[in-house]
């Protein structure tokens, strides 16, 4: 997508999310791939009142080029870049449900959500790992996501919330509101003793969409 699109693009999910609720305050940033660096929104920005020509430009080494200062979780992005170089967009939200798993789960581990449904496992994929507590804007979550971001799309950051990673911007947005679902299912039902998707039925959904 060439680079205004992609600007409109990013307000439009912002905009989109925000009046859904997956955003509220100044919480959460989105970033998208260009040609030649990255997009992502400004510091401090609501991502329901995103202007387009403000968003933030990063080079290919991602250092600020254009636009407002960018998001304080440039790191939290570029892991997710770096490590997996399929990712055309990540987004990190503070998104209520996913966040609770992310004060209830342990850093460490794996699958603090149970595969419930196909598109958890379609849009998440197997593993979903919790990665320790790090400040806001703390540059060293960088290597502790990226250690994760090699074999898995998203992260949970412990006590902050998830970080999405997909091959386009719609699709890491279309994953981060289906693992904000995943979370209320998984919350909805805690205690419950649901049915999980088999093993079987696991290796088929990613197989066939995978
Ligand atoms: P920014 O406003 O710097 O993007 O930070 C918001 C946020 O979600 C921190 O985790």
């Amino acid at each position: 997508m060439k680079e205004a699109a992609l600007r409109e693009a990013i307000a439009e999910a912002g905009r989109s999310l925000f009046a859904r609720g997956y955003a509220v305050g100044t919480a959460g940033n989105i970033s998208a791939r260009l040609e030649d660096g990255f997009l992502i929104t400004p510091t401090n920005s609501s991502l329901g009142t995103l202007d387009p020509a403000r968003i933030s430009k990063l080079d290919a080494r991602f250092q600020h080029v254009a636009g407002d200062k960018p998001s304080k979780e440039v790191f939290m992005h570029r892991a997710f870049f770096q490590a997996r170089p399929a990712t055309g967009g990540v987004v990190h939200l503070h998104s209520t449900m996913a966040t609770a798993i992310a004060c209830l789960a342990q850093p460490g581990e794996r699958r603090p959500i149970p595969p419930l449904t196909p598109y958890f496992v379609m849009r998440i994929g197997r593993d979903l790992p919790v990665v320790a507590y790090f400040r806001p804007g703390d540059p060293a979550m960088e290597e502790a996501i990226a250690a994760e971001a090699a074999n898995a799309s998203a992260v949970l950051l412990a006590n902050h919330g998830p970080v999405v990673a997909g091959a386009s911007l719609r699709d890491a947005v279309a994953a981060a509101e289906e693992l904000e679902e995943a979370a209320k299912l998984a919350l909805l039902l805690r205690g419950a003793h649901p049915r999980e998707l088999s093993p079987a039925q696991i290796d088929d959904l990613l197989k066939t969409f995978g």
